[in-house]
């Protein structure tokens, strides 16, 4: 599904140093797989995962995603290709002029279905989140985490083949934060891929999901032991 072969994303610092956010990256995620991603802050997880939604280009290397290459990606290939995913960007990046429920079922209506027709389905994702209750809030009203549930309500609307979550529990209680990963596993189990970049280790220890493990821009693949402790495998 996601094949990455020597990946580089180099940055021009602002004494025009270079500064490599991915080096050399190389990774390979099967169809169906579920992976967490974790690493310490500026080992590169968000701009593994704007290469991923295309968003941005490597600067040099391979990457493809379903057997699209990503660094020639444009126009309606690239438009097509987004819309098949299902994003949680770090930010949220919700749309501040529509309600909560029209943030949430755009995925759906940029493949050319109404609101009316799927208004179903969307109240049901939002009930998934908890959050049925503020379908008609503006997300300024909302609270960081109820914003960050809004985020994960529209990347799991459209039932995308593809996830990619960065820190989707970084603003939730524990609790939330289990029910968030639950309904990752459940369109996992449905077939999804998933890609989950976080923090929460415990998280990631008690899920026992195959984990890879950025450090400046490399990755180390990260093996559980049966007694649960995460280790880096090198
Ligand atoms: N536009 C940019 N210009 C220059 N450097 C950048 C740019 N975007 C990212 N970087 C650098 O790339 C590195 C990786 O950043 P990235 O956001 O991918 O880290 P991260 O693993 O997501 O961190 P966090 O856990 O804090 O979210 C950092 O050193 C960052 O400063
Ligand atoms: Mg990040």
């Amino acid at each position: 599904m996601i094949s990455f072969a020597h990946v580089y994303k180099t940055y021009s610092g602002s004494r025009g140093q270079e500064i490599h956010a991915l080096r050399d990256l190389n990774v390979e995620i099967a169809r169906g797989e579920f992976v967490f991603l974790t690493g310490p802050s500026g080992a590169g997880k968000t701009t593994f995962f704007r290469l991923l939604s295309a968003y941005d280009r490597a600067t040099s290397g391979y990457a493809t995603v379903a057997g699209v290459r990503l660094n020639e990606l444009a126009g309606n290939d690239l438009a097509f290709y987004r819309r098949k995913l299902g994003v949680v960007f770090q930010d949220f990046r919700l749309l501040k002029h529509k309600t909560v429920l029209e943030n949430v079922i755009l995925p759906l209506v940029i493949r050319g279905e109404s609101l009316a027709s799927q208004r179903e389905r969307a109240m049901q994702v939002l009930e998934d989140v908890g959050l049925h209750h503020k379908a008609q809030e503006w997300p300024e009203q909302l609270s960081g985490g109820e914003q960050q549930r809004v985020a994960i309500a529209r990347a799991l609307i459209h039932r995308p083949g593809l996830i990619i979550a960065d820190e989707p529990t970084g603003n939730l209680d524990p609790e939330l934060s289990e029910e968030i990963m639950d309904l990752f596993e459940r369109a996992n189990a449905q077939g999804t891929t998933v890609v989950v970049a976080t923090h929460d280790h415990e998280m990631v220890r008690r899920r026992s999901k195959r984990t890879l493990r950025l450090l400046a821009g490399q990755v180390s693949e990260a093996e559980l032991a049966k007694g649960g402790a995460v280790w880096d495998h090198r």
